[in-house]
């Protein structure tokens, strides 16, 4: 009785009069480019370069990235006749675990600092088959179509533009990885509600949008999800730095504000460091157009 009438409920559920298996509707759940917003610029990108590896620190992190690279090199996807186009590079986690496996990595980045940390890396790890450009991906046009077209935990991948273009410059694979629909920091929730008191908007974005577009054009993609715990300990300064960062992006901080945040810090602070913890669920999608 109660299982028939769930079922007449989710009958007269309006969304359900949309039909899934269409393109359209998962192309409706992608934002379309109106011009760079703060998340798309150089400047807010340059100020997070220099820390941004220490999510090599976190073993969670770091296997994902390794597993992620083992499972495209077991599909075949990285041999030596491969051609790379990888978006949004950052500082090269996957770029460089990539490269000596590749042809070439052209690796394209809108923040100079990003690239400059991905050189340095490249030459410590005499690798000089990567070309780094500076270039903002939606105006950035490539020579020709490559093997693989990658990006990973970028925003410029919650844009329809951004979707269409990889489609259309990848000769066989697509691998995209982002965020999962998880991506839960107590710490930084609770300095949200005391600065904006509300809590960060619900998250939306996810690879499984992707996914679904991917399937309902025809395609196999292969999906798979990593879920577990980014743990970070960094001094003091360095977390004030991050926590302001990411709260800027949400609203305007004023000098009593950064104090505020800086205040909750030094409470949870042990000798000097902060430790965050973020629960993430992240998505691995890999398509072979020829499959
Ligand atoms: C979270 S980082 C991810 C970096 C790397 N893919 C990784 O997995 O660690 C996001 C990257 O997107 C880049 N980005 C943001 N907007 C961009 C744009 N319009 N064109 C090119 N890169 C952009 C940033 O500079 C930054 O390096």
């Amino acid at each position: 009785m109660g299982y028939k009438r769930n079922m007449s409920a989710r009958r007269c559920c309006p969304q359900e009069k949309e039909n899934v298996f269409v393109p359209e509707f998962w192309w409706r759940r992608f934002r379309r480019y109106q011009g760079p917003d703060p998340w798309l610029k150089a400047d807010k990108w340059d100020r997070l370069a220099e820390d941004y590896d220490d999510l090599e620190a976190c073993t969670f992190y770091r296997q994902m990235v390794e597993e992620i690279i083992e499972t495209m090199a077991v599909r075949g996807v990285l041999t030596s006749q491969t051609r790379v186009l990888e978006i949004a590079c950052g500082t090269g986690p996957y770029t460089l675990r990539m490269a000596p496996r590749v042809a070439e990595v052209v690796a394209v980045d809108i923040s100079g600092k990003m690239l400059e940390r991905l050189k340095q890396k490249a030459r410590e790890d005499g690798l000089d088959n990567i070309q780094a450009i500076q270039a903002d991906w939606f105006s950035y046009q490539p020579q020709g179509r490559f093997t693989l077209v990658f990006a990973a935990m970028t925003p410029v991948l919650n844009f329809v533009e951004t979707v269409e273009r990889m489609l259309k410059l990848s000769e066989r694979y697509l691998v995209l990885v982002h965020w999962a629909g998880i991506r839960e920091n107590l710490l930084y929730r609770k300095i949200h509600e005391t600065i904006f008191g509300r809590p960060p908007k619900a998250f939306t974005a996810t690879v499984l949008n992707h996914f679904n577009l991917f399937y309902s054009l025809g395609m196999a993609p292969e999906c798979r999800l990593f879920k577990g715990l980014w743990v970070r300990r960094r001094p003091l300064e360095a977390e004030l730095k991050h926590m302001l960062w990411r709260l800027e992006g949400e609203g305007d901080l004023g000098p009593q504000e950064q104090e505020q945040v800086r205040k909750i810090l030094e409470e949870v602070a042990v000798e000097g460091i902060v430790e965050t913890t973020t629960k993430v669920r992240i998505g691995f999608v890999l398509v072979d157009k020829s499959a």
